[in-house]
């Protein structure tokens, strides 16, 4: 019997595995005994099952970073091309253009949603940009109005990296199916994750669908028959399998993960200098991360914790325009001031945040925060 005096985790994947065990074991056995360990049936069931979920079309990939690469590479982005980023991310989502010959323009963060501030997306535009990607960080979608508005005026499209956010929604519709592409991450500690690596790229287009999910398969539709340069990126079927155990409790993890939400906004309701996570009201906030702003002392806090046993993480403590790999060329990657971006990796604090949080585990992470 685990009480609340039980060691709190950043992500507690052991108990949500114990309560639903019997399900994920029988799948898992299944494949062992079936043997289809690439493309078995689970992976088609469960591309079918999240397309009724998501509305639109699923095409599962290996983890979210070759997401990213696939939508990217649907579009054709490629050498000299630029795609606008946040810089205020983790690092996949700049990485997959990286990857392809394309240059990461980044833009700031609007300071309430830390997600990509679209009013600043104009003055990035250039005749080389082929592709906006924002990002519905700690599980609230970017103001995907403004940003298709804009994304539209110049025909240039959208992939939403869409790796925290699966259950969230922008104005009633699934997040990651405004833009001609979303991706998805399945990595452990996500929404919905499997035990080891996985993603998905969605899509509402038809044709694009068929292109990414060419573009993932080698570039072939028939075997030994490829038309265009691919990768091998696929969910293997244990995967898959786990996720289809887990799919059907989606709405119950994401439930929690508010439910975890609302009582530490009761704990740090008004307390000067800590600002609690804002809400947008046309966005469903998914909570895969609990970011406190703390304005002052956010090291000490993050100490104080770390020295009471109770983890705490900083997402991001470094912007991508301050990384190596971005800074060592800044005129090509930072053309605009990004002081928020900067502010944001001072003073974010990111608390334990999973399904099997319980009441006592928050109060004691917010005692110790409020003692500091
Ligand atoms: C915002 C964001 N984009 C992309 C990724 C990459 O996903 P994966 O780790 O599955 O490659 C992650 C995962 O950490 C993420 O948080």
């Amino acid at each position: 019997m685990r009480t609340d005096t039980a060691p709190i985790q950043m992500v507690d994947l052991k108990t949500q595995y114990e309560r639903l065990r019997s399900d994920i074991d029988r799948r898992i056995l299944g494949v062992l005994e079936s043997t289809a360990f690439i493309n078995g049936p689970d992976v088609t069931e469960l591309e079918q099952d999240l397309e009724a979920v998501l509305d639109a079309h699923v095409i599962t990939v290996a983890n979210g970073t070759d997401a990213l690469q696939v939508a990217l590479m649907a579009l054709g982005v490629g050498p000299g091309d630029e795609v606008i980023t946040p810089s205020f991310t983790f690092v996949a989502t700049a990485e997959a253009a990286s990857l392809l010959g394309a240059v990461p323009v980044f833009a700031d963060i609007d300071p309430e949603t830390f997600t990509i501030d679209a009013a600043s997306l104009e003055s990035l535009i250039t005749s080389r940009t082929r592709a906006i990607v924002p990002v519905h960080l700690f599980g609230q979608s970017a103001d995907m109005d403004a940003i298709m508005n804009i994304a539209n005026r110049y025909a240039i499209p959208v992939v939403e990296d869409t790796a925290q956010a699966i259950g969230s929604t922008w104005k009633g519709k699934a997040a990651g199916t405004r833009g001609a592409f979303g991706t998805l991450s399945f990595f452990p500690s996500k929404n919905l994750g499997c035990y080891g690596d996985g993603g998905a790229v969605i899509t509402r287009s038809d044709e694009l669908a068929e292109r990414a999910r060419l573009i993932a398969n080698h570039g072939s539709r028939k075997k030994y028959h490829s038309e265009v340069v691919g990768i091998n990126s696929r969910l293997d079927t244990i995967q898959a399998a786990i996720l289809q155990a887990k799919l059907p409790h989606l709405g119950d993890f994401t439930a929690r993960r508010r439910d975890a939400a609302d009582r530490y906004d009761a704990h740090f309701a008004d307390i000067p200098g800590i600002t609690t996570p804002h809400r947008s009201p046309h966005s469903r906030h998914v909570f895969h991360q609990y970011t406190l702003r703390i304005r002052r002392h956010r090291d000490l806090m993050h100490d104080a914790l770390t020295a009471a046993g109770i983890p705490s993480a900083i997402y991001y403590p470094v912007p991508l325009h301050e990384m190596p790999v971005y800074a060592s060329n800044p005129e090509a990657h930072v053309r605009v001031p990004l002081p928020e971006t900067e502010r944001a990796a001072q003073e974010v604090l990111s608390l334990p945040m999973h399904t099997e949080l319980t009441e006592g585990q928050q109060a004691r992470v917010a005692e110790c925060i409020l003692s500091a």
